[in-house]
């Protein structure tokens, strides 16, 4: 008697197309069940590791065939839940298609494999005085980072993802390869596909090659750090800072609670107060005068202090101690977990949406802290929960219900950079209205299987 099931079907055609880059060993399918998230793990039936567009094609098509789920898979740095088969079926990973395909400095771009890090392209563009900007803090994948539009400390500068894609070649749902946009810094022909793909998290096709902008590596760099005595007037200090046009590299904010956190797990030994963490780039000249201009702005808001240097190692030590706030937050108390929140609002609703944050926080049970990627507007809140005490789990959840509802209520968005995932769903319809039904209409129209990435956006958020 047959009893092969569509997914068992699927993973013997894989098998002998990947060989042992088809795993099932339940080792393989656990990393694959989860992200960053604290959400509820799901194991894949199987995971793929292609290294061409072929054989993406083959995956697809394969999957597509038999009806099965297919979940792309980067690095697994992502926060909502994004990559989670909830309805099983081939996670496709895309860590061995991680060849560089080409650098043109005289364009300032550079063609990559979706499963190149950051990091990895930047390393590899160190001869020609270019940067990949986009910096999210996590290693991640450049295919993830587009597929989640993600951002990070240098977008005040250097935009998100959605700036710094220029066009990709992507796997449609039917195993079709297909290339949006050009090479040509713009254009104005036809639907801005290469936009559409950028953000779907997963959902519409999987990303094979992208192409991305790169950016000169300064000449000079300064940094900055300025603690204030409250919060409204640290972030107005950055308000006006953008206002008067001075362009930051990077600007974020920390509260005390973070400041604290920090000091504490990186061993530094910065004021406890809110605090802005300015970086500065350009010439050595023009570091310096952008360096003393935001002085003056933080000094007319009352700064308590301001201290700037273009000291490499100091530089490199304040970055890293901020890039690792996620693990010096979890330490704060052992065996406790992170419920993060990431919205964005018109930067001159920043004070007063920050100021409401933190007092929503300190009249809960709960220790949290506000971290701000402040010159775009966004900002992140971490409540801190025991895993196992139900009211810790509802209050940060109410918490961070109203965090949205006060963003949305502004002009703001649900998600700033962290993407929708499955924990954002529930927004869409609120922030998006009927536009929730053409997206719908796009993914119908592009995955009428609905295979790609199940569950999450396209299908589940007008539920
Ligand atoms: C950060 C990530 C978590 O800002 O978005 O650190
Ligand atoms: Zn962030």
């Amino acid at each position: 008697m047959d009893i092969a099931t569509p997914v068992s079907k699927v993973i013997t055609e894989l098998k002998s197309l990947l060989g042992d880059r088809l795993a099932t060993s339940n080792s393989v399918r656990e990393h694959h069940s989860h992200d960053t998230s604290r959400l509820a793990p799901h194991l894949p039936d199987a995971v793929a590791f292609p290294r061409t567009e072929e054989e993406v094609a083959a995956i697809v098509s394969a999957c597509a065939a038999h009806g099965v789920p297919v979940v792309p898979f980067g690095a697994g740095s992502s926060m909502e839940g994004h990559t989670i088969p909830i309805r099983g079926g081939i996670t496709l990973d895309t860590r061995e298609m991680n060849r560089i395909v080409e650098i043109r400095p005289e364009d300032l771009l550079a063609v990559v494999q979706p499963g190149v890090t950051r990091k990895q392209l930047n390393v590899e563009l160190r001869e020609t005085g270019l940067m990949f900007s986009v910096d999210p803090g996590a290693d991640a994948s450049i295919g993830g980072m587009a597929s989640t539009r993600g951002s990070g400390t240098t977008s005040v500068r250097y935009g998100t993802m959605r700036e710094n894609v220029l066009a990709l070649r992507v796997v449609t749902p039917d195993g079709t390869a297909i290339q949006t946009g050009s090479r040509a810094r713009k254009s104005s022909t036809g639907y801005d596909l290469t936009h559409l793909f950028v953000g779907s998290e997963g959902t519409l096709g999987v990303i094979t090659e992208l192409t991305v902008r790169l950016h000169p590596i300064p000449e000079a760099v300064s940094v900055a750090f300025c603690p204030f005595p409250t919060v409204a007037q640290a972030v107005e200090a950055v308000i006006a800072c953008v206002q008067y046009g001075i362009p930051v590299a990077r600007v974020e904010f920390l509260d005390e609670v973070a400041i604290a956190s920090v000091n504490n797990y990186s061993k530094l030994d910065m004021p406890v107060a809110p605090t802005l963490l300015f970086e500065f780039h350009g010439t050595s000249a023009w570091v310096e005068e952008q360096a003393k201009l935001a002085e003056d702005i933080c000094t007319a808001h009352d700064a308590i202090s301001y201290r700037w240097t273009a000291d490499t190692d100091e530089r490199n030590k304040l970055w890293q101690a901020r890039h690792d706030l996620f693990w010096a937050t979890k330490a704060i108390i052992p065996g406790y977990d992170l419920y993060t929140g990431d919205i964005c609002v018109p930067i001159s609703r920043l004070a007063e949406s920050i100021t409401a944050a933190r007092a929503d926080i300190d009249a809960s049970s709960l220790k949290g802290q506000i971290i701000g990627h402040v010159g775009d507007g966004n900002f992140h809140t971490a409540y801190l929960i025991d895993p196992n005490n139900p009211v810790h789990l509802k209050e940060a959840e109410e918490m961070a219900d109203r965090l949205v509802e006060r963003a949305l209520k502004v002009g703001g968005t649900a998600s700033g950079e962290h993407g929708i995932g499955m924990a954002k769903l529930k927004f869409m319809r609120k922030e998006h209205g009927k536009a929730v039904d053409v997206m719908e209409k796009i993914k119908a129209a592009l995955d009428p299987k609905g295979i790609m990435n199940p569950g999450k956006m396209g299908s589940e958020w007008s539920a």
